[in-house]
């Protein structure tokens, strides 16, 4: 086996499969909560934009336009993507994630357009090579997998040459700045040198400044076309006050998050990053 796609190494992966394994059943119901809910309408905002139109003559289809959500989980965008009329990829490497996400798809009567399937992002065999018309993996999958060269590589090898990748990480900044709001001085040093940390997580996480990943994936050969923060603004306030504010004005703040969240001067500051990168015809 090529060493880069020994996927036996140590990793952390128990952990995350350790980690949705008992909280499948109420993942989806913490985006219920407004933070979450902007979280997942500026993941939507940034990444419609990529999203190839699909001619209602082919939608459902097996000439349908073929989309691969890796680290899929319950399905909320394979989902979104099989109602817009692709056929879906939906990967996970928690059975119990795609245990709800299949669930959901058989109430919409979705389940002929999208393919659930256990697989490790880090290595993805029964996925064909330039097969993939859109490729996702937002939602952190190349935070949580730790060995992001691997997951990359992947994603590169399956999207179509011309194609985008959207993928979403965690912000190396936004670390940084909880740990300095609690005083765990000891813990920065490590952060800023390594980039992964279990601070606040159920399992270790690798972090992104918006340059380290936007070097991730143009090592892999994709171009990048935008980088984006999630949220930009209403993370910078307490949880409290965010709780308040989003309770009262959600749409005024979805609006600015929207304005801002692209802009090179508040990027870095984005709870998460979103990154829409797209593979050279
Ligand atoms: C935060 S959830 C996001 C789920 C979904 N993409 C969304 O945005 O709602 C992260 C998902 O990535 C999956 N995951 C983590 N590492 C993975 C890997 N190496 N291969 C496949 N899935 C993985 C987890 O099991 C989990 O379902």
């Amino acid at each position: 086996m090529d060493p880069k796609r020994d996927t036996r190494k140590p990793s952390n992966l128990h952990r995350v499969i350790k980690f949705y394994e008992e909280h499948a059943k109420d993942y989806d119901k913490d985006y219920e909560e407004d933070n979450w809910r902007l979280y997942d309408d500026l993941t939507w905002h940034f990444m419609a934009p990529y999203i190839p139109a699909v001619d209602p003559a082919v939608a459902g289809t097996r000439g349908a336009p073929v989309a691969l959500d890796a680290g899929g989980g319950t399905g909320k965008w394979s989902i979104k993507l099989a109602k817009l009329g692709f056929r879906v990829t939906c990967t996970d490497i928690s059975r119990q994630m795609l245990d709800q996400a299949r669930a959901k798809a058989a109430v919409e009567g979705l389940e002929g357009r999208i393919d659930f399937r256990l697989l490790d992002a880090r290595d993805m065999p029964g996925i064909a090579s330039e097969s993939c018309d859109l490729v996702l993996a937002v939602g952190d999958l190349v935070s949580y997998a730790l060995d992001d060269d691997l997951v990359v590589g992947e994603l590169f090898r399956v999207c179509k040459p011309g194609c985008h990748c959207i993928a979403s990480v965690d912000n190396t900044f936004s670390y940084l700045i909880l740990q300095l709001k609690s005083e765990r001085w000891e813990l920065i040093d490590d952060l800023l040198d390594n980039k992964v940390t279990d601070y606040s997580s159920p399992h270790p996480v690798r972090t992104y400044l918006p340059a380290d990943l936007g070097a991730l994936f143009e090592r892999h050969g994709f171009a990048v076309e935008q980088v984006a923060g999630k949220p930009v603004i209403t993370n910078t306030v307490s949880k409290r006050v965010r709780r308040l504010k989003l309770e009262q004005h959600y749409e005024e703040l979805l609006e600015l998050e929207k304005r801002f969240g692209a802009d090179p001067a508040f990027v870095g500051h984005g709870g998460h990053l979103q990154i829409a990168a797209r593979k050279p015809a």
